[in-house]
């Protein structure tokens, strides 16, 4: 469930009508729902009540400040994979505490950032990042609570591009050399062995690949202490999908993917960490663009927008889909048309969908996005300079902008010219 409903036939998010942004801030642009963020944040936060955990959201569905800080004002803690999405969540107020360091490359300079500033937990990728870590945290004479990221080898059935706990894909060790790695890392001094760590993939619409995975993390917990490690908390990653075509999909709830966690890992008596990012903002934006032109072609229609795949790269890149809705509510009963709805970037691959039965738009109409609040904006980029989209967050009958849209001599000053041209 979201807060984007048609109100007296025009699109709203929450009690805003989107025309008022569009007018207020020009187009395209990204909006969200804090009330959609929170509600979704919380059904990950209330199933789990009664067990000892942390919701750590994954900073890299979206993160702007703003997001963040309704989510650390629920108690989120934060699953970061970078230094800078680390200097966000700290720059909202989330203590080192509450955040989860993640990610398959992370650098001696990011390792120093979040050992300085406080950091809940390091989950490592492979041996050598074990080392590197170990030296670094010798070097400062700290000792870092640590999981080993495991690769149980099991099949997400999702996109390929966004699967991970696949023996071929590149992350973490794989599950049956836990063993002989907890060991080394048990060894060195600068690191103190607290968990485990699995993330099998994003988007994913069936709970039978986590429950497997949960239950290899079990037996993996249960071998793992008996060899004398402290294994206290397991995080199990973020993943669970959303429905992005809502009329035939229904991805498991929350509710569900939590009750799974308890049943497979619950009489372990360990610490839940999980890293839900898509679910909790995904249908908690839209992206809102304008019809510059409808152009018919040999055999067929195209429908030309303001935004482009700089803005939203999901389509042509993953081939997703996402659903795109007239903002003035279609009249009852009325035809769907075909078209191909494209972006002015100049690549055939700037294609948001293809042949999609839509109800007839006109040029300065406004569309909708759904579900374009995680993996949208931040994935967006200036290509063609064209300046990155604002970001509009709304709370009831209120909006603010929350990054604002850069102007052209922004952009082009950032460029130098050296001294020798
Ligand atoms: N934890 C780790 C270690 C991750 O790598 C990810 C996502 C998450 C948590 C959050 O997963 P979520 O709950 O959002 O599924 N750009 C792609 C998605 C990439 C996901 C990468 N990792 C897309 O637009 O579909």
């Amino acid at each position: 469930m979201d807060h984007f409903q048609y109100l007296d036939g025009v699109l709203h998010a929450e009690g805003v009508a989107l025309p008022e942004i569009a007018l207020a801030v020009g187009t395209p642009f990204y909006v969200y729902s804090t009330a959609t963020l929170e509600r979704h944040f919380r059904l990950f936060d209330d199933a789990l009540a009664g067990s000892e955990h942390l919701v750590c959201y994954a900073v890299k569905a979206n993160s702007n400040q703003a997001v963040l800080k309704i989510l650390a004002n629920l108690g989120a803690g934060m699953d970061v994979v970078s230094g800078g999405e680390y200097a966000r969540a700290r720059a909202v107020g989330v203590p080192g505490e509450r955040i989860v360091f993640s990610g398959v490359g992370k650098t001696r300079a990011e390792m120093s950032q979040v050992l300085a500033g406080g950091i809940r937990q390091i989950n490592l990728e492979s041996e050598p990042e074990m080392e590197l870590l170990n030296r670094v945290a010798s070097d400062m004479g700290v000792t870092v609570p640590v999981s080993v990221r495991v690769n149980p080898d099991v099949d997400a059935k999702t996109h390929e591009k966004i699967s991970t706990g696949k023996a071929e894909n590149k992350f973490g060790i794989p599950i049956g050399r836990a063993s002989e790695v907890y060991a080394k890392a048990a060894a060195l001094p600068g690191l103190q062995v607290v968990g485990i760590d699995v993330h099998i993939g994003s988007q994913l619409t069936d709970l039978a690949p986590f429950g497997e995975a949960f239950e290899m993390v079990a037996g993996l917990t249960g071998q793992l202490r008996a060899e004398g490690h402290d294994i206290r908390r397991l995080d199990l990653g973020g993943g669970l999908g959303i429905p992005y075509q809502r009329s035939n999909e229904v991805p498991p709830l929350p509710v569900e993917f939590c009750e799974l966690i308890k049943r497979k890992v619950g009489h372990l008596g360990c610490e839940i960490v999980i890293e839900p990012g898509r679910l909790i903002a995904g249908n908690a934006g839209l992206m809102i663009s304008r019809v510059t032109n409808l152009k018919s072609g040999e055999d067929r229609s195209f429908l030309i927008l303001d935004s482009a795949m700089n803005d939203l790269v999901r389509p042509s890149m993953y081939s997703s889909f996402h659903e795109i809705v007239p903002v003035v509510e279609p009249v009852p009963g009325v035809e769907p048309e075909p078209f191909d709805v494209v972006g002015p970037v100049c690549e055939s691959g700037d294609t948001f969908a293809k042949e999609r039965l839509m109800p007839p738009v006109e040029q300065g109409d406004l569309v909708a996005f759904r579900s374009a609040g995680a993996y949208g904006a931040v994935m967006s980029s200036e290509y063609n300079t064209r300046p990155l989209i604002p970001e509009v967050l709304v709370h009831e009958d209120q909006f603010a902008v929350i990054r604002a849209r850069p102007t052209f001599d922004e952009i082009i000053n950032r460029d130098i010219i050296p001294a020798w041209l």
